[in-house]
């Protein structure tokens, strides 16, 4: 049996987390959270009160900067410069300035590189915006996800109502709406579906129907 890379990539909040988590799991593979990555850069620009307009300067910070990503017992932890980050970059406010620092082609190719190496040796799920069609072009099996921005809109809402934190679903559903925008309208490496990557709507799936649709196509490729 081969090790395969599996590239889930769509809009925010389609579930691509979720349902790599539990793909990586059922083959023990590693999962890669690319979109943690991102984050961990704006949360330390942020806190450093780096310009955000500014690549040059983003470029530079990221150079400078150790993003770990670690499975741990409760899911992925997510570690900044040796700093557990795991709920701090899950704040509104690196949350509503991720895709402006994102679209930056100093702060891409670095990311891409970096991710790029953690998935050399295969044996990886690794989801994003760009996985299929930049950072492993190559990929055995790409997937893009996707489900109605209400949809997705709902599902958030009830995720933050579970865990207790306040939330507002139209609030949701601009915010989504907005990151996917500027997602795919950046000139670099924009959300786009790969050419050959196949295309799952789960608007009406369940989390387990998701999984067992892109467990169908890995058994085909190893
Ligand atoms: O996946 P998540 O919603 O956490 O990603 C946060 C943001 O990081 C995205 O909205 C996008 O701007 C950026 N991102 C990206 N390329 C990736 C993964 C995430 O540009 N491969």
């Amino acid at each position: 049996e081969r090790k395969i890379q599996i590239a889930i990539d769509g809009p925010a909040a389609a579930g691509k987390s979720t349902t790599a988590k539990l793909v990586a799991s059922r083959l023990s593979y590693i999962y890669i959270d690319t979109g943690a990555m991102y984050r961990s850069i704006t949360y330390k620009a942020l806190q450093n009160g780096i310009n955000l307009e500014d690549g040059e300067a983003l470029g530079e910070l990221l150079a400078g900067t150790e993003i770990t990503l670690k499975q741990g017992v409760n899911g992925q932890n997510v570690f900044l410069d040796g700093v557990d980050v795991t709920d701090s970059i899950r704040t509104d406010a690196v949350t509503n300035n991720v895709s402006n620092v994102a679209r930056h082609s100093e702060v891409r190719r670095d990311m891409t590189i970096r991710q790029q190496q953690l998935a050399a040796k295969g044996g990886v799920v690794m989801d994003g915006r760009d996985i299929g069609t930049s950072v492993l072009p190559g990929a055995e099996l790409k997937i893009f996800l996707l489900a109605g921005v209400e949809e997705r809109a709902k599902r958030r809402h009830a995720e933050n109502l579970k865990k207790g934190f306040s939330s507002d679903l139209e609030n949701l559903k601009r915010e989504i709406a907005e990151r996917d925008r500027m997602d795919t309208e950046r000139v670099e490496s924009p959300l786009k579906k790969a050419d050959d990557a196949i295309e799952i709507d789960t608007t009406f799936m369940t989390i387990e129907q998701v999984v067992e649709a892109i467990m169908a196509n890995v058994i085909e490729r190893i």
